[in-house]
């Protein structure tokens, strides 16, 4: 696979990919996302009119199966800021980490830690922020669609250097394949020193 960082213009064109690949992971355990292009038209609009965003692909023979995201956590929504703010930590200290996603059929092969690895390079390219973070849905142990022998990706996380924050706690809505109208999701920080 080759793993490439994106930045500027040259997001736009790939922001059909983006979605297609959102859309088919997003739809397993634990995100449980029924997800439309009309949805991923507009969270990815957003995303693409930010200047100081990364893209990075996956890609295996020129087609992407992968994708990674990352951006200032100040041009996300108060739902995203807020848990920072009440715990002392000013926004513009921050770079978000979006999704990260990549089809089943290629998964340990290193993928996933290169798309950490770019999108620190990145942070610490165009920013000045010392922590980054991502999040990560809260799901309740019992819940009746956990698959059995079900692996969390924490210990992976950890292992990035990621440390869980449960003291940093925010909730997003979307549409599961559940039910029929966009439910509350909890989600959970996880940070990292960039310095
Ligand atoms: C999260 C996700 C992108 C991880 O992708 P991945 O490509 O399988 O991850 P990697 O292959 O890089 O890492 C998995 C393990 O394989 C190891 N590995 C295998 N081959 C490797 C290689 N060539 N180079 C580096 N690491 C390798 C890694 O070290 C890691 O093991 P470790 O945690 O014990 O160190 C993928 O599981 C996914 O898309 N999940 C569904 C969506 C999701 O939940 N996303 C996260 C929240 S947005």
């Amino acid at each position: 696979m080759v793993i490439e960082t994106l930045t500027g213009t040259a997001i736009r064109p790939h922001l059909p990919a983006l979605a297609r690949l959102r859309i088919a992971v997003f739809r397993a355990w634990p995100y449980l996302y029924d997800g439309s292009e009309a949805a991923e038209a507009r969270h990815l609009e957003h995303f693409a009119a930010s200047a100081h965003a990364a893209l990075v692909v996956a890609r295996q023979g020129g087609e992407i199966v992968g994708c990674s995201t990352c951006q200032p956590l100040e041009e996300q929504s108060d739902n995203l800021l807020e848990p920072f703010r009440a715990a002392g930590i000013e926004p513009h200290r921050v770079f978000y980490f979006g999704e990260s996603v990549l089809l089943p059929a290629y998964r340990g092969q290193g993928a996933g830690v290169a798309f950490f690895t770019a999108r620190e390079a990145h942070a610490r390219a165009v920013s000045r922020c010392d922590l980054a973070a991502f999040c990560s849905v809260i799901r309740p142990e019992q819940h009746r669609l956990r698959p059995p022998g079900d692996v969390p990706l924490d210990g992976f996380w950890s292992r990035r250097g990621y440390a869980r924050r449960p003291d940093l706690v925010c909730n997003m809505r979307w549409k599961q394949i559940d039910g029929d109208e966009e439910v509350e999701n909890r989600l959970v920080f996880w940070t990292k020193s960039l310095r």
